[in-house]
């Protein structure tokens, strides 16, 4: 598919959109938010992808928000047009897992949209920030929320106040991403990890995905009655009897995602 701001790309039922605007580091801005949505449409329709990956370039995944955009606007603009809603959570509607692939500039806007990805494979040149209190604002994008949901109070505001940026390792160590790798092989080795759960069987893995999503809206204990209940609908599932007598017969399991 064509699209001005992303290019889009399937490969091995994996399905890489990759922001292209690198005039300007990717920063998001209204076209660039509306590709990512239309792209994102479009893999999720698709029954040859299993999986999506959301990637940058190598000097940044994306730098915020499009500042000089939205510089002029006025309170009633922003609140009129529903500033940095509409299309903007479209990636946390996704069922497919969608992995983040960052590599250098993640800030702002760009670590928001990470962070709503279900979650972060930095490579080692990665940046990450909530810069907004630099430039006379505050996260829009949810930046506040989740960013301490995932690496707890101290650290967020430690980031949002000083607007200061976090290195991959940091961000490995926070909680923020779950593996660091070298830059030169950040896209092999993204593709292996999406091959590897394009592999299993698509209803299992998600409901995998809603189980952990779960944990972030509830409590404990209504997370673990809803985690049993989508552990026992996997016994309706073809796909479960097939991976337990495969590992009881010492085969590879043969998934029809049924
Ligand atoms: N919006 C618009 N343009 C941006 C941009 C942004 N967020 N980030 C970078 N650019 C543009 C620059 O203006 C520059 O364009 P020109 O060549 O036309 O001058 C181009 O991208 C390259 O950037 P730099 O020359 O600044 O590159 P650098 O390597 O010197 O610095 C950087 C890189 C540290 C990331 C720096 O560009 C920067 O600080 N960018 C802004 C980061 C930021 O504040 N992000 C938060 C935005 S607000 C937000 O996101 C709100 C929200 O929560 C939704």
């Amino acid at each position: 598919m064509q699209l001005e701001n992303v290019q889009v790309e399937i490969r091995e039922q994996v399905g890489w959109i990759t922001l292209n605007r690198p005039q300007s580091l990717n920063a998001l801005c209204a076209a660039l938010v509306s590709d990512i949505g239309r792209a994102l449409e479009a893999l999720e329709a698709d029954d040859d992808v299993a999986v999506i990956v959301l990637t940058g370039s190598e000097k940044a995944f994306a730098a915020g928000a499009d500042i000089k955009e939205m510089k002029d606007k006025t309170f009633q603009q922003v609140l009129a047009e529903n500033f940095i809603t509409d299309g903007w959570e479209r990636v946390t509607d996704c069922r497919k897992p969608v992995i983040a692939a960052v590599a250098g500039y993640a800030l702002g806007g760009g670590c928001e949209l990470a962070m709503m990805c279900d979650f972060i494979i930095a490579a080692d040149n990665a940046r990450f920030g909530q810069p907004e209190v630099t430039i006379g604002t505050i996260p829009g994008a949810g930046g506040s929320q989740r960013l301490t949901r995932l690496v707890g109070k101290s650290k967020a505001m430690d980031m949002c106040l000083s607007g200061r940026m976090m290195d991959a390792e940091e961000a490995e160590r926070a909680g923020l991403v779950s593996r660091v790798v070298p830059l030169a092989s950040l896209q092999d080795e993204v593709h292996g990890i999406a091959k590897s759960i394009a592999s299993y069987s698509r209803p299992v893995v998600s409901l995998a995905k809603q189980a952990v999503n779960a944990a972030l809206e509830t409590t404990l204990s209504e997370g673990v009655r809803s985690e049993r209940r989508m552990f026992y609908s996997t016994f309706a599932l073809e796909d479960q009897k097939e991976g337990m007598a495969a590992f009881a017969e010492k085969r590879k399991p043969d998934y029809r995602n049924r």
